[in-house]
């Protein structure tokens, strides 16, 4: 039988269906209705600041060359030689003046058009050969918002602005609070996850009641001390088109310093201005213990910087790429800071990344036992905690141990695989 996503789903209920984290058929309809629809985190501006800079990025299985333009524009390709569909780039990121594919000897620009052929003259004599019409296919839409670069396959997608909607007003929480912008701090990480990509996304978009219990023991190994308690007061989820931001108001500038006095002087120095530029209420959650994900698979912690894709690779299997985002404008010891708090806590090597990464390993693999899988999951916390808030926008749920954006998550999920356009 077909499985239908709206049945799998039960946010009224708060019951998710365990098959969703295994079926390969729903798997191959994330790729196409979630994946190549979306728009997909990309990278950085910062990574590519000149013509020619290029960095790779995944847009579900399919593989983008991101390429700074001669004119000062951004675009991305597929990175697959239309001859017989190699790769014609092999770098992560870099600087080149075309990419040339190993095969046979095809050279496309910066802008993927095809420039040039080993052995021209046997394609010259082929009546009809037309070079101009060949090239690396090129996203369909490619946008900027603060700094980060997304891009869509989707031709009919609404413009990133609609697209990430209300949640740029807490975007800017991270993006704009200073007037330098972001930066990535150079390189990122890679590692395997042997999960499903979607465990780890709604853990990022509202799982603050894991925090306090797995990470109880790392907490205690690096800092002294356990993660602190999460006060119900000034404590939110809040949800915007799938996009979730799990926050409290009460814990600013602990969370980003792992102890570190660079960090936490830098936040101290940073708050008269901050205020200033985007008010009270949101200078409060810059370093507050919170964490986000951009639906479908782009999160980060706002306190720690980590900044984080969950890339899908088969219904078990995901590969994370982790970067550090971290204000322009600051001092270099203040990035090296946070470079090496987040590569203490949620890197391979990171205290926190592997208390995750066990548990959802085995919240995927449990699922492949035929009976196990019937059996729904509990995401029933908070149904009736929605409220009004005078300032926060989007859909607002008291206190951060919630499953409300975890429920937001798997909604819009549902809504994106059962669009049969
Ligand atoms: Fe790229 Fe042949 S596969 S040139
Ligand atoms: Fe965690």
């Amino acid at each position: 039988d077909r499985l239908r996503p709206s049945d799998l789903v039960d946010t009224a209920a708060g019951r998710i269906d365990r098959r969703i984290f295994v079926s390969p058929e729903l798997y191959q309809l994330e790729l196409e209705r979630i994946f190549a629809r979306c728009w997909m985190f990309v990278g950085h501006e910062s990574q590519v600041p000149e013509p020619g800079d290029f960095v790779q990025a995944w847009m579900g299985q399919d593989q983008v060359i991101v390429v700074r333009q001669r004119d000062g524009s951004i675009n991305a390709f597929l990175n697959s030689c239309p001859h017989r569909g190699n790769r014609v780039c092999h770098a992560e990121a870099g600087r080149t003046r075309s990419f040339q594919c190993n095969y046979h000897g095809w050279a496309f620009g910066l802008d993927g058009r095809l420039r040039g052929i080993h052995e021209t003259s046997a394609y010259d004599r082929e009546p009809g050969w037309d070079a101009s019409g060949i090239g690396l296919p090129p996203v369909a839409q490619i946008d900027t918002y603060k700094g980060l670069v997304f891009a869509t396959f989707d031709e009919q997608a609404p413009s990133l602005g609609d697209y990430l909607g209300d949640f740029r007003w807490y975007l800017d929480v991270v993006l704009d609070n200073d007037p330098g912008g972001t930066e990535f701090v150079g390189g990122s990480i890679r590692s395997v996850m042997r999960c499903n990509w979607k465990l780890a996304a709604e853990n990022f978009a509202g799982d603050a009641l894991h925090a306090g219990w797995t990470h109880d023991s790392g907490a205690n190994a690096m800092l002294g001390q356990s993660v602190p308690e999460l006060a119900e007061e000034e404590s939110y989820q809040v949800n915007v088109n799938g996009h979730g931001w799990e926050f409290n108001l009460d814990t600013v500038g602990n969370a980003a310093t792992f102890g570190d006095r660079r960090v936490l002087d830098y936040l101290r120095e940073q708050d008269a201005h901050v205020r200033e530029r985007l008010g009270d209420l949101r200078a409060r959650m810059v370093g507050s213990i919170s964490s986000v994900n951009v639906f479908p698979n782009l999160s980060f912690l706002p306190g720690q910087n980590t900044w984080r894709t969950w890339v899908p690779k088969g219904p078990g299997l995901t590969e994370l790429h982790t970067w550090v985002l971290v204000n322009r404008n600051a001092p270099e010891e203040v990035k090296e800071a946070y470079r090496r708090g987040a590569m203490m806590t949620f890197s391979p090597s990171g205290v926190f990344e592997m208390d995750d990464g066990e548990n959802w390993e085995y919240s995927t693999r449990t699922n492949e036992g035929v009976v196990t899988r019937r059996q729904p999951l509990h995401y029933a916390l908070g149904l009736d905690s929605r409220i009004d808030h005078p300032e926060l926008p989007g859909n607002v749920f008291r206190s951060q141990i919630n499953d409300a954006n975890q429920r937001a998550f798997y909604a819009r999920w549902a809504e994106l695989l059962e669009d049969e356009r």
